[in-house]
């Protein structure tokens, strides 16, 4: 594997493989990567991508004053061997100079879906984030570019970004990878302490528990997050919040037979851990289908639903 740290690299590396005819496809990542970021190697592969680089770039602009951008974890040489397991062609890692040089006076703001939950809690955070990604594309220029389900919210943001400002890539969504006990793998789970991580499979237990009940006669939103929140209480997590939302604008759901995500995050010691799970509309697929693709601009054979056809 190949490794770049300048734009001018990385633009040499892509043009010369796309001159010999491989698709391009891109996976950004902020590093300390475990087997969720290499599936999301694997689901490029699946759609097509012969040439595939992955970013590793630990972004200043998406981190609260007070979060965790200092001593958010880092291993280079683990990662490189990882990516090498899975043959990815090229590893792109620059320094922060090399993306904000100086004089750097451009933030992306994606109004409506980046604001509530996360971007309430965390306000700039997804500025930070669609401003990176968007340079990432300027840079690496992808055929296709792979992001996780598990971080609902940028998905969105990022795929309205894309609609909104003609991005000419196609976005793929990976599923969450999960450890054994139903817990989102993360970067973030190496701060937990052993008791931490016993508790924290937890918030997993609680949206599968108001998945459950989406589909349940005299289900509404206030019953199901109740329910679990209760789950939540049984244990020493700190509640963020818990939610269901659209999985597109991320607005409060008008109707319970329409595709519904539910969100949540907790907070266990100093560690904040997300989650969500997408629980498919019981509207016929082919209507379904057509609104979200229009919405989201996705081609839909790229956009897994999760809605049975
Ligand atoms: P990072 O947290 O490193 O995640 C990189 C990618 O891996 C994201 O698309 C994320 O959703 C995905 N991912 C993380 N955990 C996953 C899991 N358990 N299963 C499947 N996919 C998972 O997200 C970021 O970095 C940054 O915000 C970034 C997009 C790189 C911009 O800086």
């Amino acid at each position: 594997m190949n490794v770049v740290r300048s734009v001018a690299d990385v633009r040499a590396a892509v043009s010369n493989a796309r001159a010999r005819g491989e698709v391009i496809g891109f996976v950004p990542t902020m590093g300390f990567l475990h087997q969720g970021h290499l599936s999301l190697v694997d689901v490029a592969r699946q759609h097509g991508a012969t040439f595939i680089v992955v970013s590793i770039f630990v972004n200043p602009t998406q981190f609260g004053p007070h979060e965790d951008f200092a001593s958010y974890p880092r291993n280079e040489d683990g990662d490189i061997a990882l990516l090498e397991s899975r043959s990815v062609e090229l590893l792109f890692a620059p320094p922060p100079t090399e993306v904000y040089p100086d004089g750097f006076a451009t933030t992306v703001h994606v109004a409506g879906v980046s604001e509530p939950l996360e971007g309430a809690r965390r306000p700039g955070h997804f500025d930070g984030v669609a401003t990176v990604v968007l340079k990432l594309f300027g840079m690496v220029n992808p055929d296709l570019a792979v992001f996780g389900r598990k971080d609902a919210q940028q998905c969105a943001v990022i795929s309205r970004m894309t609609v909104d400002l003609n991005l000419s890539v196609r976005l793929v969504f990976g599923e969450t990878v999960r450890e054994g006990d139903g817990l989102a793998m993360s970067s973030r789970n190496a701060y937990l302490s052993a008791e931490e991580r016993r508790i924290a499979p937890v918030l997993h237990r609680a949206l599968q528990q108001g998945a459950a009940m989406v589909h349940a006669p005299g289900s509404d939103s206030e019953s199901i997050e109740d329910a679990m929140h209760t789950v939540l209480s049984e244990t020493g997590a700190a509640l963020d919040y818990i939610e269901l939302v659209d999985p597109v604008t991320f607005a409060r759901p008008e109707d319970l037979r329409r595709d519904l995500l539910l969100v949540g995050a907790i907070r266990l010691g100093a560690t904040r851990l997300i989650d969500n799970i997408l629980v498919s509309s019981t509207v016929p697929s082919a209507q379904l289908l057509k609104a979200t693709s229009a919405i989201v601009g996705i081609d839909i054979a790229d956009h897994d639903t999760g809605v049975p056809t």
